[in-house]
Formats: structure tokens, C-alpha cells, sequence
């Protein structure tokens, strides 16, 4: 089972309020994801609002190695996501960490990096991912 679920569980209510995006951006995101600024260790996050579902974010944000490895003991991720997997083999072979984060914090998230995109582009290897 996913580590974020469980803390999610124990967690829920208290942790959404005293969520602050921009600090979990520049605290846990930033060391491997510029916005505008090019490849670090994954790709510039600039407009990835804009080429990404929510929902797909989401999931993957949560939990990337299920998404490009398949996990069987978790049903959300039985299998390999097709996009996922086209993204880690521009970037492999490092894959991104497993994120503790909730839907809701991952939805505010997703809001500071709309914000910080602005009159910005991606540059780098995930403008080959199509
Ligand atoms: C240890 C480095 C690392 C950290 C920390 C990290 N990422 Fe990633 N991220 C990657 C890599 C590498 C990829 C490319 C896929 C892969 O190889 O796993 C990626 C891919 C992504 C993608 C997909 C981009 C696209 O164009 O589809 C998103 C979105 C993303 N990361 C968001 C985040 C957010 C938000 C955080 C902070 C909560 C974060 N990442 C923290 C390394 C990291």
C-alpha cells in the first residue's frame, strides 16, 4: 500500500489547513524541478497545468514509481502508465520519489505552479515527450 495513503488517513484534517505551497514547492520540489528554468533531475514543471490532467497529476504526483513501474498490490496502479513511462525514459534512471501529499494539497500545489508559470515555457527533454 502507498505510504501517502496511510498518512493520509492519520493525518487528514490537520495538515490540509496548515498546507503552504510555496514552501513545500521550494522545500521538497524544487531541488530536482525548476519552473521555466529548464531539465534539474526531472523536468521543468512551466505549464505543466496546462499539458497534464489534474487527475493524472495527482496520481502521479503521489506516486510515481507506480505509475511507470505497475505496482499489483495497489488497484490504482495495478498496471504501467503508458505516459508515465514515455516521461521516465527521457529522465531514467532516476525516478521520482513517492510524495506524501493529499489530493487537496497536491490541488494547491498544482495552483502555485500555474501561478509561478506564467509568461513562462518548459524547456528541456519533456517538450520530446508528445
Ligand atoms: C528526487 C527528485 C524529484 C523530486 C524531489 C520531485 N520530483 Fe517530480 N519528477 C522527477 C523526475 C526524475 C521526473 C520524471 C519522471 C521520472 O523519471 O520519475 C519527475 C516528474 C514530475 C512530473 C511530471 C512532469 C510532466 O511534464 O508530466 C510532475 C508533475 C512532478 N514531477 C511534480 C513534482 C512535484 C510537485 C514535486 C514536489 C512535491 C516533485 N515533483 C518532486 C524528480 C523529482
Amino acid at each position: 500500500m502507498k505510504i501517502s495513503l496511510v498518512i493520509a488517513m492519520l493525518f487528514s484534517a490537520a495538515s490540509a489547513m496548515a498546507f503552504d505551497a510555496k514552501k513545500e514547492f521550494s522545500t521538497n520540489c524544487a531541488v530536482c524541478h525548476s519552473i521555466g528554468g529548464g531539465d534539474k533531475t526531472g523536468p521543468d514543471l512551466a505549464g505543466v497545468t496546462e499539458r497534464r490532467d489534474e487527475k493524472w497529476l495527482i496520481k502521479f504526483i503521489q506516486y510515481a514509481p507506480g505509475m511507470i513501474d505497475g505496482d499489483p498490490e495497489d488497484e490504482e496502479y495495478k498496471t504501467p502508465d503508458p505516459l508515465a513511462v514515455k516521461i521516465y525514459k527521457k529522465y531514467k534512471p532516476i525516478k521520482m520519489t513517492e510524495q506524501m501529499l493529499e489530493p487537496e494539497q497536491i490541488k494547491k500545489l498544482l495552483a502555485y505552479i500555474k501561478e509561478q508559470s506564467k509568461g513562462k515555457t518548459a524547456k528541456g527533454k519533456i517538450l520530446e515527450v508528445k
